[in-house]
């Protein structure tokens, strides 16, 4: 099972003082070397996080695949043509959204929604950009996700992951799993994932990515605070 790492809230650290600390480049290349499979960054319509310059500098210095996520529009298409990622992932977005809540509606659209993101998979696939959707573990928008031509589907565990004792949510990921795999689909699933909620995940032998951010990075606070504290304290004690 592949681990992309998603580095988007080193970016939000980063961002809160506006300066270049964290630099999400630099959790990249840890991630690179503590055995990562993948670098995810989500590029959002506002910029929250990971910033243009962030994809470009990604791809110039990381040697790991690079998997965009991003919303389907034109702006978006253009800078994955442009940056040539590894991977596109597409994802629905909400500009008040504090993140993605869920998975892409691909079933309940009209046909002219659908061309257009068919379209972004067509161009990118010409590019040599694998595509992905963002989707819930529905068999519904597995079905639209193969009419649209791609052969990558990550299943949003998003409402499994808040009620993982949920073991309908649990199964519904299990059977969109089997299914779609059926399908010749290739499954990644993430959101929310945790050192508890993914040991269910990590079972499903057909799901073959997992892409985890949020809480990679907020415990690493935890594991690193300790030594930085002490550091300092160093540095300060050294200096008296
Ligand atoms: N996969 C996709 C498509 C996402 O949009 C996100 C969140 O940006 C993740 C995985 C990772 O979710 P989390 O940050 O909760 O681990």
């Amino acid at each position: 099972m592949r681990l992309g790492i998603n580095i988007d809230h080193v970016a939000t650290i980063r961002n809160a003082r506006g300066s270049f600390h964290p630099d999400p480049i630099k959790a990249a290349k840890i991630a690179e070397e503590s055995g990562a499979d993948g670098i995810t960054a989500h590029l959002r319509e506002d910029r929250r996080h990971i910033s243009d310059q962030d994809i470009k500098a990604l791809k110039e210095n990381i040697t790991l695949p690079l998997n965009l996520e991003m919303a389907a529009t034109e702006e978006m298409l253009e800078i994955a043509l442009d940056a040539k990622p590894e991977r596109v992932c597409i994802v629905p977005e909400k500009r008040l959204e504090v993140t993605t809540e869920g998975g892409l509606e691909i079933s309940n659209i009209n046909d002219k929604k659908k061309s257009f993101i068919s379209n972004i998979i067509n161009q990118c696939n010409k590019s040599n950009i694998d595509v992905s959707l963002f989707i819930d573990p529905d068999i519904k928008q597995i079905e639209s996700a193969i009419s649209l031509g791609v052969n990558i589907i990550e299943l949003h565990t998003g409402e499994y992951s808040n009620s993982p004792n949920n073991i309908k949510e649990l199964n519904r990921i299990k059977n969109a799993t089997i299914f779609a795999t059926n399908k010749n689909l290739e499954v990644h699933a993430g959101h929310g994932l945790n050192f508890e909620n993914v040991n269910e995940i990590a079972k499903i032998k057909d799901i073959k990515e997992l892409n985890i951010g949020h809480f990679l990075i907020g415990e690493s606070i935890f594991l690193g605070l300790e030594s930085v504290i002490k550091k300092m304290r160093k540095i300060i004690d050294a200096n008296r």
